[in-house]
């Protein structure tokens, strides 16, 4: 089994570096930039659109072509009519599937579990490479912090440690094959970087991120794929410090090439070399070629800049042959570690048995459920004793919507949506009500709510399922309140008057600021947008035939206004502490400009989100003793070893995430409270105990320190380990000078 993009164990390139030099002492400048130029095309002519310059030589890949025909045809093209046969990028952006729909990248964040991510992404692969398609623009790895930026939906969430092992697991899923590479697609870490900090949670804005926290949280992740042999990079198109990403030579030569050594190749975001002019950073697209070419970005995504600049800037001298020829070479590597150049590309692997995708699909989407509330055991329901339920609100049978964002080749037609499981579980059984309630999650209609709740009043238990439609997130799609849309909460308080448990499922592609209305559900699921099969494995987790293990990657606000919220903030010199607190309404009448609090928190939301990272409950329950150290001193170099006994405590199997989060007491800069190291998926039977083990390096505790380099740093050190990050079951160790 090898890694597509992986040079050989014994470093060795099988030749392939040999094999760049031929290529580009035969090849003319215009053919060399021509493997920089990446074009689309549509309509019914994009074959004869593009022949001439495929067979020219002047393109190297294209975008969002996905008809296999025509993808076949400019591959032949390529490689027999062109003079160096050099074959062509597909490129797509399968982010979270192709034509079956995994959960989105943040719901497959909330299992914790690289395998599931990794099978994900290999299906993915499968499904897209049997089509053509050869190249996604997946992992996004951006650190996500703010839920009012719609690309939350496509991240792993916010945790440097969690992305970066999910992030690398997805891009070993998109390139590494049992097959020997035909069904493999490169993958591509993006997008670099610090685009989730973009300013107001608001998309391509402004970033300003110190050196400090860039490369102690945004850039981990992306060392993490490197070292995952991920093929690409994408730059971001946000600016970070008043540099375009684009043209970043911080970023793209000191970071990714001369600190990283990474020899794949980085491609423009979408027109975003021309945006450098755009950004009032280049005068023109002339002076925004020479810096993205300088900077280190290969590959051109449909700007057409580098093929109209990049040669006059070569004849002027301004860009040597020699960069070009670095360029080049970056992208002529990936293209032999895919395998493209040795095999024919226009033989397309077999499409993975439907069977087999929907399934992991499935398994996914149950991983994917996070069970947030759950009142008086509301859950789960039983079909035995139940005679009938209401399934109300906007997104109980919508098959396209439950897909989420970034789904261009999702099939709808293959969905199964949360009422259409319910009616074939529960066929013969318990009767279900169907009332939509509102027309989307957007409308400001209440003309439903009488039928909704009549049909409440009739029935047993309310499951409603609400949230956001796709379009809600995702690119673009931002966010400024971030309660639920429109007036369902006004649906929920009205449905609360039948007197019904109100069990509530919210699909959406962010965290939903529910403080307002969490008293509303007696039980809460949350599903995110959970692809092709979110139906059934929505309906057996509530019926029970699937325990939720679920764990949140992003904390949740309990207002907007609280954002960002992360578990891993700064103690500050005035650390909030609950007995510091004062609530709005609770300030005396008589209060004047006095000192209040004088710690950091908001009068009206206090400084705890609603939910907090890595919590989600079950239908058993965890117990966490005996946390014990191997030892409580080490020095530099050394290990330290965490043990902790788990007990399924409950009365049902089901699966824990162990978490084990440290924090450095004291360091030459200040340092997060809590910061997750290590995570473990345990799946005990009930009464079943396991001792679970957690090896911790100092090379594991490295940050990079106020001195500018990356190391640990004797001292004091908390460690915990329990099934959130708010767990209080701790123990200490020092790292001896
Ligand atoms: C988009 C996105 C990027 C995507 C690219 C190609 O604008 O920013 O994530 O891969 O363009 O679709």
């Amino acid at each position: 089994m090898g890694n597509a993009q992986e040079v050989s164990a014994a470093g060795n390139d099988n030749g392939i570096e040999s094999r760049i030099r031929d290529l580009l002492e035969r090849m003319t400048l215009e053919q060399k930039i021509g493997q920089l130029n990446q074009v689309q095309a549509w309509g019914d002519n994009i074959v004869e659109s593009l022949a001439p310059a495929i067979r020219a030589g002047r393109v190297g890949s294209v975008i969002n072509i996905v008809d296999p025909n025509v993808i076949n045809a400019l591959q032949h093209i390529a490689v027999h009519e062109s003079e160096h046969g050099i074959p062509l990028l597909i490129a797509r952006d399968v982010i979270h599937g192709y034509h079956t729909v995994a959960p989105l990248p943040i719901g497959q964040a909330a299992s914790w579990n690289p395998e599931v991510v990794r099978a994900c992404a290999r299906l993915s692969a499968q499904e897209a490479s049997a089509f053509g398609v050869n190249w996604t623009f997946a992992p996004m790895i951006d650190i996500s912090r703010d839920p009012r930026w719609g690309r939350i939906a496509e991240s792993l969430g916010e945790d440097p440690y969690l992305t970066g092992v999910l992030g690398a697991a997805m891009v070993e899923g998109f390139q590494v094959s049992e097959t020997g590479g035909a069904d493999t697609l490169v993958a591509c870490a993006k997008h670099f970087a610090g685009y989730g900090a973009s300013e107001a949670g608001r998309d391509y804005n402004t970033t300003n991120i110190p050196e400090n926290e860039l490369r102690n949280v945004y850039l981990p992740p992306f060392f993490a794929a490197v070292e995952a042999g991920v093929g690409t990079f994408m730059t971001s198109f946000s600016d970070i410090d008043g540099i375009p990403a684009t043209a970043s030579d911080f970023l793209l030569d000191q970071v990714l090439r001369k600190e990283w050594s990474f020899d794949g190749a980085v491609v423009s975001d979408w027109d975003s070399i021309h945006q450098l002019v755009v950004h009032g950073f280049s005068e023109n697209d002339v002076e925004a070629t020479y810096e993205a070419a300088t900077a280190g970005v290969e590959i051109d995504m449909i700007g057409g800049v580098y093929e109209r600049h990049l040669p006059e800037l070569v004849h002027q001298g301004r860009v040597s042959m020699q960069r070009v020829d670095e360029l080049v070479g970056n992208v002529l590597r990936v293209k032999f570690r895919a395998g493209l150049m040795d095999r024919d590309v226009t033989e397309l692997p077999s499409v993975p048995p439907r069977m087999t995708a929907l399934n992991m699909a499935r398994e996914a989407a149950e991983q994917s459920l996070v069970l947030l509330r759950n009142e008086h055991g509301t859950l789960p329901l039983n079909a035995e004793t139940l005679s009938s339920i209401a399934v109300i609100g906007p997104l109980a049978d919508e098959p396209a919507e439950q897909l989420g964002t970034w789904v261009f080749d999702g099939d709808a037609e293959r969905s199964v949506t949360p009422l259409a499981a319910l009616n074939s579980m529960l066929e013969g059984t318990v009767e279900i009500r169907h009332v939509r309630g509102l027309e989307t999650t957007r409308s400001k209609d209440k003309g439903g709510f009488d039928e909704a709740l009549c049909a409440a009043e009739q029935s047993d238990a309310v499951v409603l399922f609400i949230g956001e439609e796709a379009i809600l997130s995702g690119e673009a799609h931002c966010r400024a309140d971030i309660t639920l849309p429109g007036v369902q909460e006004d649906l929920i308080r009205h449905l609360r008057s039948a007197g019904k448990p109100v069990i509530g499922v919210v699909l959406a592609g962010r965290p939903l600021a529910l403080g307002g209305i969490i008293d509303g559900f007696d039980a809460l699921i949350y599903a995110w947008h959970p692809g092709t099969m979110g139906g059934p494995a929505i309906a057996d987790t509530l019926f029970g035939r699937v325990v939720p293990s679920g764990k949140l990657p992003v904390s949740f606000p309990t207002m907007s206004g609280q954002v960002p919220i992360y578990y891993g903030y700064k103690q500050t010199g005035r650390p909030a502490t609950p007995d510091t607190v004062i609530h709005i309404d609770e300030i005396p009448a008589a209060a004047t400009q006095t000192s209040l609090g004088m710690t950091t928190f908001h009068l009206d939301a206090g400084y705890e989100p609603l939910f907090p990272f890595g919590f989600g409950l079950s239908y058993t329950d965890f117990a966490y003793t005996d946390l014990a150290l191997d030892r409580h001193h080490i020095r530099m170099g050394e290990s330290v070893v965490a043990e902790i006994t788990l007990t399924n405590s409950g009365a049902v199997a089901g699966a824990e995430v162990v978490q084990l989060y440290i924090r450095d007491r004291f360091a030459s800069l200040t340092r997060p409270i809590r910061e997750l190291k290590r995570f473990e998926r345990v799946t005990l039977e009930p009464g079943e105990s396991r001792r679970v083990r957690f090896e911790l390096h100092t090379d594991d505790l490295a940050f990079f320190r106020r001195n500018k380099t990356y190391g640990a740093e004797p001292g004091a050190f908390d460690l915990w380990i329990g099934g959130d990050s708010t767990t209080d079951l701790g123990t200490e160790f020092h790292i001896d000078a």
